[in-house]
This record gives structure tokens, C-alpha cells and sequence, in this order.
């Protein structure tokens, strides 16, 4: 069977004001009424295995509600700060018994079609038992400097492709380049791998990490809470992992590992990254202008509303976005939705 670990630390400072750090965007209901982790969970359950979740320790009573909700139990690894996904995966692999096979889903990704989904984990797991880190591609659609990129290379008996090169987040000339090569596939962030093999790799490509997540794992302590019934926190080492490097898995191994195989995913993916993404998500009308909740347009075109407390009205409008709070509103040109980022750091100063 397969141990899905999700990965909810992300922060998601690109979809403010929704998302906050105290309430980051895999907590909150993006797509209908369910929250992203929500989704995650419930597409993740008919996988088998228990279920470990890694999380800031902040966040532990809204990830136990959250499991409560998707009907689930489970560990929930509570990291006293952040150190990015490296750390994160290399605590859940070394949590786990060597044997078994771990499947690393982001928290907050749209992925409405939960039985292909299923099945192209499980065409994983032949790849994974013979040692390979296995990730998944999606057909990429713009040359996103976002992303991670693989190069398909040969395909193996296990039914997975070799993974000729790992190129994550280059800038936008290569990624220009890597689209027209035509042979590459955008890394979905889903990963399979047997706990031992995950380990090897660390330990081969950033034994540092692996160090530091040993300590931290070797002197945690586990908690059950008393109103969260089947849910258990272990709680790694404070000072052990304070020291440890923060990089992604993404620089720290799969762009220097050899035993890296790719499988493409066909269904509907989005990492719901962006208020483009966002908006992309909800149904155009004639002039594309998509909206959430209360939101109207009148002679406007590609303008995006969110507007789930009151109404919203955006009159003559081009190319916007438009995000009601109840605290804070962002207006944004569409192609400057990367950017929201760069903003809610510079608020972050000025506070
Ligand atoms: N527990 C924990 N701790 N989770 C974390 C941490 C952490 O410190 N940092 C990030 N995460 C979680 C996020 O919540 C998200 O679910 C997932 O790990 C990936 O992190 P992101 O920060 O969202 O990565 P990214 O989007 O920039 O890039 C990754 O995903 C892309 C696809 O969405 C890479 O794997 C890319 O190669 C990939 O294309
Ligand atoms: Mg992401």
C-alpha cells in the first residue's frame, strides 16, 4: 500500500489577501466549499495507508480539523519552523518504516479527478520498489518560470521514463527553449519514492539535511491530543532542526539524482499558484470574465471578481483582478499576478 505524506507548510503569499500566513491558501475554500487540504485528503484516502501530514506547528489545530472532516486519522509532524520541502520530506521518510512507499502531495493543489489520479500513483510503485525516485509531468501550456521541467529521456521496462535532465525554475529564455524542445513535461510537485531509496538520495546529494533531520527526529516527542481522536503529533526536536538548510527537494536532490523516472499525468492539474489560476478555475462568460461569489461585471472583459462576502461590481474594466476581504481588497492587472508576492513582502516590512 501507499503512505500519502502531504505537504502543508507552503505559505502561499501569492493569492493575499485570501491567503495568509496564518491562514495560508491550502486551508482555505479556493474551489467550491471545501478547503485545498481538504480535497487532498479525500483524493488521497483510497490510496491505503495511513496518512502523515507535515505542517508548521501553528497550523496543528486546523490541519486536525481539517483530518476530522475528510474522515481520516493519521500523524500529523509538527515542524517548529520552516526549511522548506527537503527537510520536510526527509522528516516524513525517516518518521516511516524503510519499506515503505511514500507518495509527497502538496497541500494545495486542484486535481478534481481523484480516480485517474489513483491509478497513475499506483503505475508508480514498480519503478519506486526497484529504487527510483518517481515523479509525475504535466503537458506544459506556456513557458511558466515556476515550474520544474523534465526532460523525457528513454522509456524503462517498468513503464516509467528515464528523466534525461531536471531543470527547476529556470528563468525565461530557457524556459522558452525547454517548451519548444518539445520533449519536456512540467514537474507536477508529486512525488513517489520508497522511504529507504528517498533517504540514499539525501544522504548521497545533502547529507547535511538528512543530519539534521536524524536529530530532530531521533529526540521528538509524540503527542495524542485529547480531542482529536486517531489524529497523533510528533513533534521534531526544536534545536536540531532550527540548524538544518532550507532548500527544496527540487534543487537538493531531483536535479542531481540519477535514479529520477517521470510518469505523465494526464488528468487536470493546476497548483492553483496564482489568481490567474484561480481565476482560470471558474467559468468564463462571453467576454471571459470569470467571478466568485458575489461578484458582477457590466461591459467589462477578462476582469476576475472574487467577492464571497458582498457585492463586487467592476464597470468597463480590462484585464483585471479584483479580491474582496473582509480586512483587505487587492486590484491587480491580470499579468501582474506573479507579483503579488513582491507586495505582501514589502507590506510586511512597512508593518
Ligand atoms: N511541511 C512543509 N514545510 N511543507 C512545505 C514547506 C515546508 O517548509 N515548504 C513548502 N511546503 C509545501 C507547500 O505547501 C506545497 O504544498 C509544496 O510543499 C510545494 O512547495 P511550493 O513552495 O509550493 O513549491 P513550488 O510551487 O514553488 O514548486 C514546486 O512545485 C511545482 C508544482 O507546483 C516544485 O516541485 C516545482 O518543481 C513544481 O513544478
Ligand atoms: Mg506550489
Amino acid at each position: 500500500s501507499i503512505t500519502p505524506v502531504i505537504l502543508c507548510g507552503g505559505s502561499g503569499t501569492r493569492l493575499w489577501p485570501l491567503s495568509r500566513k496564518s491562514f495560508p491558501k491550502q486551508f482555505v475554500p479556493l474551489v467550491g466549499e471545501k478547503s485545498l487540504l481538504q480535497l487532498t485528503l479525500e483524493r488521497v484516502a483510497g490510496l491505503g495507508g495511513r496518512v502523515i501530514t507535515v505542517a508548521a506547528e501553528d497550523h496543528r489545530f486546523m490541519v486536525a480539523d481539517t483530518l476530522r472532516l475528510a474522515k481520516l486519522q493519521g500523524t500529523v509532524i509538527l515542524e517548529p519552523v520552516a526549511r522548506n520541502t527537503a527537510a520536510a520530506m526527509a522528516l516524513a521518510a525517516l518518521h516511516a518504516k524503510p519499506e515503505e512507499f511514500l507518495l509527497f502531495c502538496p497541500a494545495d493543489h486542484h486535481i478534481p479527478d481523484a480516480a485517474a489520479f489513483q491509478r497513475t500513483m499506483r503505475e508508480g510503485l514498480t519503478a519506486a520498489a526497484n529504487g527510483m525516485v518517481v515523479t509525475f509531468g504535466v503537458v506544459p501550456s506556456f513557458p511558466s518560470t515556476a515550474y520544474g521541467y523534465i526532460r523525457q529521456g528513454a522509456l524503462r521496462p517498468d513503464g516509467s521514463l528515464q528523466v534525461a535532465q531536471f531543470i527547476e525554475k529556470p528563468d525565461a529564455a530557457r524556459a522558452q527553449q525547454l517548451l519548444l524542445q518539445g520533449d519536456t513535461l512540467w514537474n507536477a510537485g508529486i512525488f513517489l519514492a520508497q522511504a529507504r531509496f528517498l533517504i540514499e538520495a539525501l544522504e548521497q546529494h545533502a547529507p547535511d539535511i538528512l543530519a539534521s533531520c536524524q536529530a530532530a527526529i531521533a529526540k521528538s516527542q509524540t503527542e495524542q491530543p485529547e480531542n482529536a481522536a486517531g489524529v497523533s503529533f510528533v513533534r521534531p526536536d526544536r534545536a536540531a532542526f532550527e540548524g538544518c538548510r532550507s532548500q527544496s527537494i527540487d534543487y537538493a536532490v531531483m536535479e542531481k539524482h540519477a535514479d529520477v523516472v517521470v510518469l505523465p499525468f494526464r488528468g487536470q492539474w493546476s497548483d492553483v499558484g496564482s489568481w490567474n489560476a484561480v481565476a482560470d478555475l471558474a467559468k468564463p462568460d462571453a467576454q471571459d470574465n470569470r467571478v466568485q461569489g458575489q461578484g458582477w461585471t457590466h461591459k467589462a472583459r477578462n476582469t476576475f471578481i472574487h467577492a464571497p462576502h458582498r457585492p463586487v461590481v467592476a464597470l468597463g474594466t480590462n484585464d483585471l483582478l479584483i479580491i474582496d476581504t473582509p480586512d483587505a481588497v487587492l486590484v491587480a492587472q491580470r499579468d501582474s499576478a506573479e507579483q503579488v508576492k513582491d507586495v505582501v513582502a514589502l507590506l510586511e516590512q512597512a508593518n
